[in-house]
This record gives structure tokens, C-alpha cells and sequence, in this order.
């Protein structure tokens, strides 16, 4: 039986996911200038990316929120708050609560909405999920990079992409300055992270 959307537990679970998607917006815009004051200017990128996309999938769900507009809803939720002066342990937290929107929140939120016969919502929040999936995986391989040391050297050859002018560098290391643009060594990026690059760079 079709359930009343205003008195649907979907209603106020779009409602929460919204709120945690605004958070993570911000948690990871945060991030990013801590990451920019460290002179990790790609790593602050990578924060700011993931932040626009959280923006997108609070979008989706305020949208699927639309027929209750000038309406008040009422949550309680739990929110991580994750302070930290070591990107590391910032891309940990992050890789944390992505796992858990992937894993747990959004797969739950997504089966009571497909019992309440809210399909769309259901969709979205499946979908949104695997995306965060992505996002955990990603910052969990950065915070690896950092912990192991092998975001800018390698043992063998690596390379890493400058963002500010593209030049392509190999070598064991990062250069201090990029030798095109002269900007700091935090521009580079390596190439298996790096954006738009063709496929056999990533080789
Ligand atoms: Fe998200
Ligand atoms: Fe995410």
C-alpha cells in the first residue's frame, strides 16, 4: 500500500541524507585549505572536487524534498566531526564516512524507501551510494600515499602530473618547483590520480 510522502519515514530520511551531504560539502572545503595552507595544493583539489559533487547529491535529494516546500522537517541524526591537523587522518575520516554512506546509510534509506513506494528516492539513494564508494576508495589510496610516503616519490619511476601547467615529470621524486612553471612541488599530482590524462599514462 502507497504510503503518505509527508508521513513517510523517506521523507525524513532525504532530509537527512541532505544534511550530511551539505556537511561533507563542507567538512571537505575545510579540508581543502588546511590541505592548501600545507602547500598540497593537489590534494586540496581532489577535496574541492569531491566537495562539488556532495553539492550535486544534496541537490538530488533536496529536489525529491520539492512537494514539501515551506514546510518544516524535523530529524535527528548523528554527524561525524573530524578535526585534524594531518591530511592523512582528514582522508581517513573522509574515507570513513564515505564507506559508511556506501555500506550502510544509503543502502538502508534506499530499501525503506523501496518498501514505502517512493522508486525514485530509492533510486537515488542506491545510486548516490555507489558513488560514495568511489569517493571512500579514493581517499583511502591518498591516505595511503601519504602514510607510505609515495605520494611524491617512488621506487621505481612514477609520474606525476603539475596542475597548474601540465608538464609531465618522471623520475623517482617530485621535483622541488615545477621546471616549466616554477610552481611549488604541491601542484603535482601523480598520474594515476591525475584529471583527463589519457590512459596510457596511467600505465
Ligand atoms: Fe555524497
Ligand atoms: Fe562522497
Amino acid at each position: 500500500m502507497a504510503i503518505d510522502f509527508e508521513k513517510s519515514r523517506t521523507k525524513e530520511n532525504l532530509m537527512r541524507a541532505f544534511a550530511g551531504e551539505s556537511q561533507a560539502r563542507n567538512r571537505y572545503t575545510i579540508a581543502a585549505e588546511t590541505a592548501r595552507h600545507q602547500g598540497m595544493y593537489s590534494i586540496s583539489q581532489i577535496f574541492l572536487f569531491t566537495a562539488d559533487q556532495e553539492r550535486a547529491h544534496a541537490e538530488r535529494y533536496y529536489s525529491l524534498l520539492k512537494s514539501l516546500s515551506g514546510e518544516t522537517v524535523i530529524i535527528s541524526g548523528g554527524y561525524p566531526i573530524d578535526h585534524s591537523d594531518s591530511l592523512a587522518d582528514l582522508l581517513r575520516s573522509a574515507q570513513h564516512n564515505e564507506m559508511e554512506e556506501y555500506e550502510n546509510v544509503y543502502q538502508e534509506f534506499g530499501d525503506v524507501a523501496k518498501e514505502e513506494g517512493f522508486l525514485e528516492a530509492a533510486s537515488a539513494f542506491y545510486q548516490i551510494a555507489d558513488v560514495e564508494a568511489v569517493h571512500g576508495k579514493r581517499f583511502g589510496k591518498l591516505a595511503e600515499m601519504l602514510e607510505n610516503n609515495t605520494y611524491y616519490e617512488r621506487e621505481g619511476e612514477g609520474a606525476w602530473m603539475c596542475l597548474n601547467c601540465g608538464h609531465i615529470h618522471r623520475g623517482k621524486r617530485v621535483p622541488e618547483v615545477c621546471p616549466t612553471c616554477r610552481h611549488e612541488k604541491g601542484y603535482f599530482i601523480p598520474v594515476e590520480l591525475a584529471p583527463y590524462l589519457e590512459c596510457e599514462f596511467m600505465k
